[in-house]
């Protein structure tokens, strides 16, 4: 009976102390994602929505220099023009996400207006790689910067 109790109250407790990184992904498009993004960092724990929505952006900045050298590579090897074209406009929109994600970071709390502008230009830069191919060779990357930017500001827009 009195383990009965104390499990319920750790459970109340627990609970009504909250789970930040659940109750902040929940109100996202992408809440699997942020979720997963989040728990896989070990400073998160500690972290206030800011300092979360500064993760998910440091993770989408971490795919955009993976792809960027992805598509460098790529390039070296590859002498077919229209591959090389679709390469280019990544290599491009990548190296703009390399300057807007930090921006975005340090805007986040300061200037969300700005912030949040900054996450949606990094969206576009993926979804411009993308769609530069028929047959994409970084759909997996891509659709996660895509969604890591809109669950950015998604809690940008949730900082007010
Ligand atoms: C960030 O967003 C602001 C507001 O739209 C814009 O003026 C600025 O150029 C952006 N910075 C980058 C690096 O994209």
């Amino acid at each position: 009976m009195l383990l009965l109790f104390l499990s319920v109250l750790l459970t109340l407790i627990y609970c009504s102390h909250g789970d930040l990184i659940a109750d902040t992904c929940r109100k996202t498009q992408y809440p699997l994602i942020c979720i997963s993004t989040l728990r896989s960092n070990p400073h998160s724990r500690s972290a206030d929505v800011k300092g979360l929505v500064r993760f998910i952006l440091k993770a989408a900045l971490g795919k955009a220099n993976t792809i960027l050298n992805l598509a460098n590579d790529l390039l070296k090897k590859t002498k077919d023009p229209i591959l090389r074209q679709s390469l280019d406009t990544c290599i491009s929109v990548y190296q703009d996400a390399l300057d807007e994600i930090p921006i975005a970071i340090e805007n986040v709390g300061k200037n969300n207006v700005e912030a949040s502008d900054n996450a949606s230009a990094t969206f576009v830069d993926a979804d411009t790689c993308e769609e530069s191919f028929s047959n994409s060779p970084f759909a997996a990357d891509n659709k996660a910067v895509k969604q890591l930017a809109v669950v950015a500001e998604d809690i940008i827009g949730s900082l007010g």
